[in-house]
């Protein structure tokens, strides 16, 4: 249960073509939603991609979810909450590895990876 609802889900597409914008979607419990209460959330998520044959694994983004009801009132009074959603737009020389990792300020750090393919007639990797 704490898996599933904590793992970050990466979606890309399933074509990619060298040097073609695309959009990187990473979402954390897509499928049963993890809390977003002042008490229980998910504090930020970080986007990493590892070139095929490189080294090391590129930082593509911090993403910080700050709004999670927070108020001088108290805990959960304020209209405001972030869900732990992104997305981003990337281009590529190379195929690779995505990597992101989401931290839930109650249950710690979480990670999960998606490779990325080059596909479609244009395909120049
Ligand atoms: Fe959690």
């Amino acid at each position: 249960m704490e898996e599933r609802i904590h793992v970050p889900l990466i979606e890309i597409p399933a074509q990619v073509r060298a040097g073609e914008p695309f959009q990187v979607k990473v979402s954390i419990g897509k499928e049963i939603p993890h809390p977003n209460t002042t008490e229980h959330h998910i504090s930020w998520i970080d986007l990493y991609f590892h070139p095929e044959g490189g080294r090391f694994p590129r930082q593509v983004g911090r993403f910080a979810f700050v709004a999670h009801g927070e108020a001088v009132s108290g805990a959960n009074q304020a209209p405001v909450y972030a869900d732990p959603e992104l997305v981003v737009t990337v281009y590529l020389e190379r195929p690779g590895t995505f990597h992101a990792m989401a931290l839930c300020n109650i249950h710690g750090l979480w990670q999960s990876d998606e490779v990325l393919t080059f596909g479609g007639p244009a395909a120049a990797n």
